[in-house]
Order: structure tokens, then C-alpha cells, then sequence
């Protein structure tokens, strides 16, 4: 054959590593981190193997084992002691976010980045406040201006517990420019947003609902979340969020919203952070544990494929195992 061009060439041990084109470091990486105020001790989340709730008082021990793989930023999730209609328990001085920031970041290196957000806090499971009468599904509507209010103080409340970063993920239009304008106003204008600015209504979050105890009581999260049918609705998510603010841009799940990814990246000079939701690890743990799938391989492959879409950060449970790994 008369081949001028041989790919193959470069595939050999030696150069195949000095030709690769994307890499995963492990300062490209979030864990998520679960601290429960109802427990005392560490709780393993049945359908996400290797992950904990942790109480409070083992949140700083829980964020060291994180940052001896080498992983340096976290993303703090709580389960609040209770719930009301409101989810007022989600900008309480001493809720229990606010309680394990100001441990870990007074104890710690770790960059901590806060979920802002209400549906952990509130007992119907939604992202802010209800319409009145919606307690059925047909009728379920989350009053959008009244719920930015209260994100604005959850992103204050965050701040001066000495978040490092806010992470909004409710979805509710404005979300971005309400809290800017509250970080401000109270001298937070420091304090970065990453936003959550295409997130789908997605299946892939189950796992994750278990163990944040966030599952909607009643109806589903259709009318805020985006449609996963849409791909220029994102850009225009994308767009508001940047014009209102935001400093990073999310698109959540990660592996099947890679188009996403990349087109943002292509349009937007923004960091964007891809966030490999509960589902996707669920779903390589169930497969790797019949057997089926090498977890270590199939986990390093996931995050690689989201880098080369175009991801600066990603938000995934395997950033220790795959931390560890690299
Ligand atoms: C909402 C929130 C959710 C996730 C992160 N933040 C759940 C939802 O929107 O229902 C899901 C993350 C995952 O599945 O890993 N605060």
C-alpha cells in the first residue's frame, strides 16, 4: 500500500502520551460533599458506592480525605435537622452549610464552593417557594421572583460562613443577577457564581435525590428545569447567566450533554464546568460491579471525553478514586 499519512505511527508507547491532546488533572476536579444535620455518624448512600453523609462534626475530617488525593476544591451539599414550606432552614446562620463552611475553610486548604439552592430545605422536595394551592401537580407552579429573594440570602448566608464560591441550581430565571446584586450589597463582590446555566430535567439525578433526601413530594421539576430535547435554549441560559454575572458556566449532567459542553465553549470565552451527575456514576458502578465494565477505566474515559468537549472543571464522585488514579 502507498500510504503517505499513518496515523498509527504516533499511537506507540513513548509518543503516544506527547501527542495526546486532552488532559485530566486532578486541580480540574470537585467532590461533592454531603454534610447531614439529622446524623451523628458517617452514613453510606446506598446507590452511590464510596460516598457518605457526613455529620458536621466529621465534615473537616471527610474534606481531608479529599485533599490527600490531590483534589483541592469541594462542593458542599446539606440535609438540614428540618424542613418547611419555605426552606428557611437554607440561610440559617447556623444551618448546617453555614456550619460546615466555617469549619472547613477555617481547618482546611480546600476551595469550598456551596449548592445554593432550596429543594434539600424545603418539604415538598421543589426549588422555592410554592404557589399557594399547588399541592397538586397540575397546578405546581414555583413562584420565580419571590423564590430570588430568598437565593440571594442563601448566597450571603454562604458567603459569611466564608464560602469561597456559590453555586446556584434552581434554575429560576434572574437567579444569577439576584445574587450577584445580594453578594454585593453586603460586601461579598469577591465571591464568585458558578451557575448551573443549562441544567436539564434530567433522570440521571435519582441517586443524587436519595442522598440529598431533595426528591420533589409531588410533581416534577418540568417547569423549571430545561427540556433535554433542547440544544439553543442552552445557549440562551448561557447567555442571560453571563449578562447577569456569572463567572462559570455549568451544564449538568456532563457525558450525555457533551454537545452542550461544547458548544458553550465555543461560543463564550467563560470557564465551563461539566457536572457528572449521581446517575452516571451510579450507572458505571452497577455495570462494573456484575462484572460488566472496568470502573477505573470507564471513570478516567468519562472525564477525559468531557475535557475534550470543552469542560475547565468537573464536578464528578469519581474525583477521588480517579485523583488517586492519575
Ligand atoms: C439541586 C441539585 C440536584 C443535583 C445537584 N443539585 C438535584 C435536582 O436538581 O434534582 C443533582 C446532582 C446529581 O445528580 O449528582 N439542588
Amino acid at each position: 500500500m502507498d500510504l503517505s499519512d499513518r496515523p498509527r505511527r504516533l499511537r506507540r508507547d513513548g509518543i503516544r502520551g506527547m501527542v495526546s491532546e486532552t488532559d485530566v488533572d486532578a486541580s480540574d476536579l470537585i467532590a461533592p460533599v454531603f454534610v447531614d444535620a439529622t446524623t451523628d455518624v458517617r452514613r453510606p448512600i446506598e446507590s452511590m458506592p464510596g460516598h457518605e453523609r457526613v455529620p458536621v462534626s466529621e465534615a473537616v475530617a471527610r474534606v481531608e480525605e479529599v485533599l490527600e488525593t490531590g483534589v483541592e476544591a469541594v462542593m458542599l451539599f446539606g440535609i438540614p435537622e428540618s424542613k418547611d414550606e419555605r426552606g428557611t432552614r437554607a440561610w440559617a446562620d447556623d444551618g448546617v452549610v453555614q456550619e460546615a463552611t466555617r469549619r472547613v475553610t477555617a481547618e482546611t486548604d480546600a476551595y469550598v464552593i456551596t449548592d445554593v439552592c432550596l429543594c434539600e430545605y424545603t418539604d415538598h422536595g421543589h426549588c422555592g417557594v410554592l404557589e399557594d394551592g399547588a399541592e397538586s401537580a397540575a397546578r405546581l407552579t414555583v413562584r420565580n421572583d419571590e423564590t430570588l429573594d430568598l437565593l440571594g440570602k442563601i448566597a450571603v448566608s454562604h458567603a459569611e460562613a466564608g464560602a469561597d464560591m456559590v453555586a446556584p441550581s434552581g434554575m429560576m430565571d434572574g437567579m444569577v443577577g439576584a445574587i450577584r446584586e445580594s453578594l454585593d450589597a453586603a460586601g461579598f463582590s469577591d465571591v464568585p457564581i458558578m451557575s448551573y446555566a443549562a441544567k436539564y430535567e434530567s433522570a440521571f439525578y435519582g441517586p443524587f435525590r436519595d442522598a440529598a433526601d431533595g426528591a420533589p413530594a409531588f410533581g416534577d421539576r418540568r417547569h423549571y428545569q430545561m427540556d433535554p430535547a433542547n440544544r439553543r435554549e442552552a445557549m440562551r441560559e448561557v447567555r442571560l447567566d453571563v449578562e447577569q454575572g456569572a463567572d462559570v458556566l455549568m451544564v449538568k449532567p456532563a457525558l450525555p450533554y457533551l454537545d452542550i459542553v461544547r458548544d458553550i465553549r465555543e461560543e463564550f470565552d467563560h470557564p465551563v464546568a461539566a457536572y457528572n451527575v449521581s446517575g452516571e456514576y451510579a450507572m458505571l458502578h452497577a455495570a462494573s460491579e456484575k462484572g460488566w465494565l472496568n470502573l477505573e477505566e470507564v471513570a478516567l474515559e468519562s472525564l477525559v471525553s468531557m475535557k475534550r468537549a470543552g469542560a475547565d472543571l468537573i464536578l464528578t464522585y469519581f474525583a477521588e478514586d480517579v485523583a488517586d488514579q492519575l
